[in-house]
């Protein structure tokens, strides 16, 4: 069984369809890029896989559970599996980096009776700091990190709750190139390390192409073409094609 299958997901505002009859199956352990050009639907789908918006019909199966049409409270059940890595990190200003790192394991902890104690969440920070290559900056507040930085607290946060999914939203927009391939390795290490599976929501073609498995395009909330990068390359299909010419030079056939 495939760790997410979306099946016939049709999303819907008045008057408008915004994603089309979506069917993609990703496998437990994979890394799937979602591409496509500006209003193709990419971050609508990011959000029904994450349940932070309701689908119209269709269903959405993580590790089995549909999550369409389940109330809050069992979503949060789900979302406890689940990492989020937003594109602006959204740290807490007023809080350090240890503290942000620990924020959701300590509520989450004491909402099940489980505290941990200091030292374990010590342990903890400073493990997924050297995770994220980031080591000894548990005091740092957000507003004393670089952008690159902060979405490396922003992953170190999301893993702090060691997710089985974890979804990113454009982690490598507006980063440097050479910070921006940090960002690729932490996401293939997050992968093999932990055997998470991961969803990238991106418009960085070379950081697709470096870290999928398997690619998706959207084109007016349809997926057109979903297969490896190698396939992509080969793909005859239009919108595939101008996407690569478009932005790997010398890459299209
Ligand atoms: N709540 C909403 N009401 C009306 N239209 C919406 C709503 N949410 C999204 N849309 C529209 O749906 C389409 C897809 O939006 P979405 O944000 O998913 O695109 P995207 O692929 O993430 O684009 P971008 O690359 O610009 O971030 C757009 O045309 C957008 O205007
Ligand atoms: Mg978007």
């Amino acid at each position: 069984m495939s760790a997410i299958q979306v099946k016939d997901l049709i999303y819907e505002v008045p008057g408008k369809r915004i994603l089309d009859h979506i069917n993609l199956e990703i496998n437990a352990g994979e890394i799937v890029s979602i591409m496509g050009q500006s209003g193709s639907g990419k971050t609508s789908l990011l959000k029904m896989l994450t349940g932070l918006r309701a689908a119209t019909s269709g269903s959405i199966l993580i590790d089995g559970v549909d999550i369409v049409g389940l109330s809050e409270r069992e979503l949060d059940k789900v979302r406890l599996k689940t990492g989020l890595v937003f594109q602006y990190a959204a740290l807490f200003d007023s809080l350090n980096v240890y503290d942000n790192i620990v924020f959701g394991v300590t509520r989450h902890k004491v909402s099940s009776g489980a505290r941990p104690g200091r030292a374990q969440l010590d342990q903890m920070v400073s493990e997924l700091l050297a995770e994220v290559e980031l080591p000894g900056m548990e005091e740092r507040m957000p507003s004393q990190l670089s952008g690159g930085q902060q979405k490396r607290i922003g992953l170190a946060r999301a893993l702090a709750m060691k997710p089985e999914f974890v979804f990113y939203d454009e982690p490598t927009s507006g980063l440097d190139p050479i910070t921006a391939r940090t960002i690729d390795d932490l996401i293939i290490t997050t992968r093999d390390r932990n055997q998470v599976t991961s969803v990238v929501v991106s418009h960085d073609l070379a950081s697709i192409f470096r870290i999928s498995d398997r690619i998706a395009m959207l084109d007016q909330g349809r997926v057109v073409f979903y297969g490896t990068p190698e396939e992509a390359r080969l793909s005859k299909v239009d919108m595939v094609q101008r996407f690569i010419a478009s932005e790997l030079p010398g890459a299209a056939h």
